[in-house]
């Protein structure tokens, strides 16, 4: 079947096509458009995402994205909009001004083009931004007759790689999912089936990142620029963190005590010239791989999974996944799933996949009424 996707909890707007085949047995995925449109340059003045910018870019972009995609994929309307409930998106579209403009002049007449589910986003993320994509997706849903599969954004971060053909999932898989909003380790017992181990007590691992980069002046997003920073950073004695909760016997994190570290750390030097600023990040990055990697360590050790997983913007990281990597080299009978880098980040590609098992563990729900849960949780 093919699958329309909609993503918009953060500040990049998602929109992905995606045919999907196979049942649980087999689920095999292709990817026939990955659209993303970050908003970046937006939010990095205000160093960090702000939910009403990101939710008024959201309802500029998705009309002119969606005309994009249905342009790359040929996907031609075969049936003429029937024009009966143009009162009712007119209601749901009534809180997003912009995004009603453009439907009620680009979208409204088109002819539902040949998909069979539209799946989006509602929960967890900014709930200004969510609820653009939610509406969206219903109008789309009214106007074109087609059902509505609403998931939630870890579970897209969790199933990622598999838009990868040759990609499987044994169970019980560990998923260690790092991002922008979260940092978890959850053991994914089945299909959708999921037991959180462990979470971070305060700041996410992606959130310390842009934190500490801003520390050191860098722009935003941090993630990135710490990453490509730490690679020529020397290691020295004097910059040395500490290494939160890494011995602690749960799998729990916390990440804000190490910004305030590197915060004290930068007061007390007098010029931060490049090659310091690289050293602290090397020692910022070294530390966060190394309590992450810990902690995958012990629940590898006790809870035996088939198959290790990373998700989340952080898992994008180099560092990270070269320790994984390392780490699963001593398992040969276990399998680390990472995810191609634009599946790292956010994306609808993610979104659609995870759609799709919902779909074949219960196609006919949809629950109702259908609302934006910033705080969803697995
Ligand atoms: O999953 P994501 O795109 O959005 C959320 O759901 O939060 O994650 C975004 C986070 C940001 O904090 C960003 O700094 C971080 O992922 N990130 C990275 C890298 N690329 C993105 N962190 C470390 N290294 C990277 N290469
Ligand atoms: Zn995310």
């Amino acid at each position: 079947m093919k699958i329309l996707a909609i993503e918009t909890s953060c500040d990049d707007t998602a929109l992905s096509l995606v045919e999907a085949e196979g049942g649980l047995e087999e689920p095999r995925f292709k990817v026939l458009a990955h659209l993303v449109s970050s908003q970046t340059k937006i939010h990095e003045e205000w160093g960090g995402v702000v939910p009403m910018l990101a939710k008024r870019e959201h309802g500029k972009n998705l009309v002119p994205l969606l005309l994009k995609l249905l342009k790359e994929t040929n996907l031609s309307g075969a049936e003429p909009y029937a024009g009966s409930n143009k009162e009712e998106i007119e209601k749901i579209l009534e809180r997003e001004p912009e995004l009603k403009e453009n439907f009620f002049q680009y979208v409204i007449n088109l002819r539902a083009p040949e998909i069979d589910a539209i799946v989006v986003t509602y929960g967890p993320g900014l709930e200004p931004a969510l609820w653009v994509g939610l509406n969206f997706a219903r109008a789309l849903s009214l106007l074109w007759h087609k059902p509505l599969i609403p998931v939630n954004h870890m579970e897209g971060h969790i199933y990622a790689s598999l838009a990868a053909t040759d990609q499987i999932i044994e169970f019980p898989a560990l998923a260690l999912l790092v991002s922008g909003g979260h940092t978890e380790l959850v053991l994914v017992k089945n299909w959708l089936e999921y037991q959180i181990l462990g979470q971070t007590r305060d700041d996410a691992v992606g959130e310390a990142f842009d934190k500490v980069a801003r520390i050191l002046g860098l722009p935003y997003p941090g993630g990135p620029e710490i990453s490509r920073l730490a690679k020529t950073g020397e290691k020295k004695k004097e910059f040395t963190l500490p290494r939160p909760m890494i011995h602690s016997d749960n799998y729990d994190f916390s990440f804000s005590g190490l910004k305030t570290a590197v915060l004290y750390m930068v007061k007390k030097i007098p010029e931060l010239t490049e090659e310091i600023k690289a050293s602290i990040a090397r020692e910022f990055e070294d530390s966060v791989v190394e309590v992450l990697t810990t902690k995958t360590h012990r629940a590898l050790d006790e809870f035996s999974p088939a198959t290790v997983i990373i998700g989340g913007g952080v898992s994008a990281n180099n560092a990270l996944r070269t320790s994984l990597e390392k780490l699963l080299s001593a398992y040969p009978d276990k399998k680390l799933l990472l995810p191609d880098r634009q599946l790292s980040t956010d994306n609808a590609t993610m979104i659609a996949i995870a759609g799709y098992l919902h779909y074949l563990s219960s196609p006919q729900i949809t629950p109702e009424p259908l609302r934006a849960l910033g705080n969803l949780s697995l």
